[in-house]
């Protein structure tokens, strides 16, 4: 798939996630093969203002892979100068999020509360593709639409091509909808059918498995899929869909010791990108992925929550693992897809 001059040979993209998707996670799922990782939404105005905890969170993939950097605001300057910063640091694009619902967001008037005003997301829209070198596309990820009343993505879409928009990510469910039913392919066909053919339009929402993947492509006509929810815990889909794509059999469902290895090499490469009192929390989360679905992963993320370091939680996973190995356990054969309440975006 060509997203202006990129090249991106997995249609495969990590959606970014707030504090979900950091470096240790989105390296795990390059790992694994996906096409294309993605930050997480970061504030403009907070960028621009030179808030380091922000700037600290836009972190170039290592090795040299391509990587975007999402931003959101919406005022031009502050939305161009954190454009170039993600440049600096080496973006291959530079995607806006008119999709985000949480309501600190929608009340600044940015994420998806910008499909109310298609002319002000074009000015922005515009600002940033002058603001950064021909060769760095600028992409949007947006929503259905507003509410059930204003599912205007397919217009929006074209509004944000016509202003310079290089690939359009479309969520199937509106604002107001938060996480609530289900992504509409219906709405992101629609999208694919209104957009000029060489832009890019990638599918996203509820994307869980190789099934959800081909069930997208097909009703939509897409041409990638963003996958979110369902890769936490789970970079394993990522090698599945990369054998899928390029006609290669199916790898399949890891075993208990291929997880605790992934985790291993998670909780390597949070030790090897962070510091500071937040690591202990990264941990605990990366505990509870990887357990997801084994018989007994609540009583370890009860454990892994108290443990007062970074060893003694990975210690309770690895006896965990161990145990679940020694007797046989059943590795799981479907995950249960993470809550995500209405604030994520
Ligand atoms: C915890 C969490 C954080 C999110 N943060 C972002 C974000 O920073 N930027 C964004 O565009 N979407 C964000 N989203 C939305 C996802 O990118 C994606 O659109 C949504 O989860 C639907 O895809 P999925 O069903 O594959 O998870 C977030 C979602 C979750 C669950």
């Amino acid at each position: 798939m060509k997203v202006g001059p990129i090249t991106i040979t997995s249609p495969v993209i990590l959606a970014p996630m707030a504090a979900v998707t950091d470096l240790p996670f989105r390296t795990v799922c390059e790992e694994f093969g996906v096409g294309f990782t993605i930050t997480e939404f970061l504030s403009a105005h907070a960028l621009a203002a030179g808030d380091p905890k922000t700037a600290g969170k836009m972190t170039a993939s290592l090795n040299g892979r391509q990587f975007g950097v999402q931003i959101f605001g919406r005022e031009e300057a502050p939305m161009q100068k954190a454009a170039q910063m993600a440049v600096d640091i080496g973006a291959s694009l530079v995607d806006i999020n008119m999709g985000c619902p949480a309501k600190r967001v929608v009340a600044g008037e940015c994420g998806s509360a910008l499909m109310r005003e298609p002319a002000i997301a074009q000015q922005l829209v515009r600002a940033v593709v002058a603001a950064v070198p021909a060769h760095i596309p600028v992409t949007v990820k947006h929503r259905a639409g507003w509410n059930p009343a204003n599912r205007n993505a397919p217009e929006f879409a074209c509004a944000m091509v016509e202003a310079g928009a290089q690939m359009i990510t479309v969520h199937g469910r509106t604002r107001t909808q938060g996480f609530a039913g289900k992504s509409d392919h219906g709405i992101i066909a629609e999208v694919r059918a209104a957009v000029p053919r060489h832009i890019p339009v990638v599918g996203n929402g509820d994307v869980v498995d190789v099934e959800g993947f081909m069930r997208m492509r097909e009703n939509t006509g897409c041409d990638a899929v963003m996958i979110g929810r369902g890769a936490m815990g789970n970079p394993w889909l990522f090698a599945r869909l990369a054998a899928l794509n390029a006609g290669q059999p199916d790898p399949g469902p890891p075993t208990l010791e291929q997880r605790i290895a992934v985790f291993r090499r998670h909780v390597a490469l949070i030790d090897q990108l962070k510091n500071g009192p937040r690591m202990l929390n990264e941990v605990r989360k990366a505990c509870a992925w990887y357990a997801r679905g084994i018989e007994g992963c609540n009583a370890l993320r009860i454990s892994v929550w108290a443990a007062k370091t970074v060893a003694d939680a990975a210690q309770l996973v690895e006896s965990f693992f161990a145990e679940c190995i020694a007797n046989g356990n059943a590795e799981p054969t479907e995950l249960p897809i993470e809550p995500a309440d209405g604030e994520a975006a």
